[in-house]
């Protein structure tokens, strides 16, 4: 039976992920297609052979169509306008992340969210690695002891085409909520502050800043130290970033890839009695689902159900809080602390 009619905004290079998924769900039916490039969305159409109503502004979509869910896929400098448009029109609306590119935009659409009772659900499909399940279940089983510090690296080549190439840090302002969402995610911890040092390396092919050096304060007294180059040549990491997590009696590392190893002992400094640490591995899954497939069904059964999925809105502002503040960060080269309210202003940078 059909339940989600959808009007589907922004078809560009993400789209195919949430076709792929939606296209074979007996509960939606796809009413429209918007893209300001017509010819995108005609593309998408016969590719996936969807008989629906195209437009090229995503407000008459719509206007004109009944739905009741908008998936936006558009640039992240629209996200705000048409986010809050579809919620006040009574749309639910997944979108892909990140939320918006200022403060005031994050305040505008949770209040909007608020006001109308709508629900705002965004994409972090990393939370749906099997592996990050598996370490984060590690670490919260305490046989570790409490976390303390967590680091994490992405050195990648993009080509992160449009106008993601030209943003003033295209590696913060893009792809960078997805290592700093699952960094908070792994810890269930909260973001305090961040001092961020962005620089353009030589040879970078990006005309902004696109590589970092950061360090995040969390709310459970951990250190978050994050690192990357978007235009890195050989040597390369995972895009899911490596990491390293300390705990009071032990550690976790994972490449991002493969399996996940962990290492502890009962007793801190039993090495020096030679006593070997324990040691546990998680394997990588055989068969290796899409991150959208799954991120896609978690949020359908939230709406559903009712129940807030952990990409809500409300929990997402805390990883564009971390972004937006490192903007801040950067421009006046200082630690930045981030302050997240349950009513309005949500976000406030200090
Ligand atoms: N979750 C992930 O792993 C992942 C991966 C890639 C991209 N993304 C995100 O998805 C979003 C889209 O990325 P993309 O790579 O598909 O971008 P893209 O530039 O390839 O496509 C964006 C499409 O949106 C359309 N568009 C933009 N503004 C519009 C507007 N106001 N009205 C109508 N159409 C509009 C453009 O014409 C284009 O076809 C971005 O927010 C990006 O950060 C997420």
């Amino acid at each position: 039976m059909i339940k989600h009619r959808i009007v589907f905004a922004g078809c560009g290079g993400i789209a195919f992920r949430w076709l792929n998924h939606i296209t074979k769900r007996d509960d939606c039916e796809i009413l429209a297609i918007a893209d300001k490039n017509l010819a995108s969305a005609k593309e998408y159409c016969k590719k996936y052979d969807i008989k629906c109503n195209l437009y090229d502004n995503v407000k008459e979509a719509m206007e004109k169509e009944n739905g009741n869910l908008l998936i936006d896929l558009t640039y992240v400098t629209a996200h705000c306008e048409i986010v809050t448009s579809a919620l006040k029109a009574g749309y639910d609306v997944f979108g892909e992340k990140p939320m918006a590119v200022s403060v005031e935009q994050v305040n505008e659409m949770l209040k909007t969210v608020k006001e109308t009772g709508k629900r705002y659900f965004v994409m972090q499909n990393r939370r749906s690695i099997d592996q990050v399940k598996k370490i984060k279940e590690v670490l919260r089983s305490g046989i570790l002891g409490e976390p303390a510090y967590i680091c994490g690296e992405i050195f990648v080549p993009a080509d992160l085409n449009s106008i993601r190439n030209t943003f003033e840090y295209p590696q913060l302002q893009d792809n960078n909520i997805h290592s700093f969402d699952l960094a908070r995610y792994l810890l269930d911890a909260k973001p305090l502050s961040v001092h961020y040092h962005s620089f353009r390396p030589k040879g970078s092919k990006y005309a902004g800043d696109s590589a970092c050096d950061a360090v995040f304060e969390f709310d459970n007294d951990v250190t978050y130290s994050f690192r990357g180059y978007n235009g890195a040549e050989g040597c390369l990491t995972s895009w899911d970033n490596v990491w390293r997590i300390m705990c009071e009696k032990g550690s976790v590392t994972w490449d991002g890839e493969g399996d996940a190893v962990y290492e502890y002992s009962d007793k801190a400094g039993d090495i020096y009695n030679g006593i070997p640490y324990k040691r546990g591995i998680i394997k990588k899954p055989e068969v290796v689902r899409d991150q959208h497939d799954m991120a896609l069904e978690d949020m359908f059964d939230a709406l559903e159900t009712g129940r807030t999925p952990s990409t809500d809105c409300t929990d997402n502002v805390y990883s564009i809080a971390m972004v937006l503040a490192s903007v801040k960060s950067i421009k006046e080269n200082r630690k930045v602390c981030i302050k997240v309210n349950e009513n309005y202003p949500y976000l406030i940078l200090e």
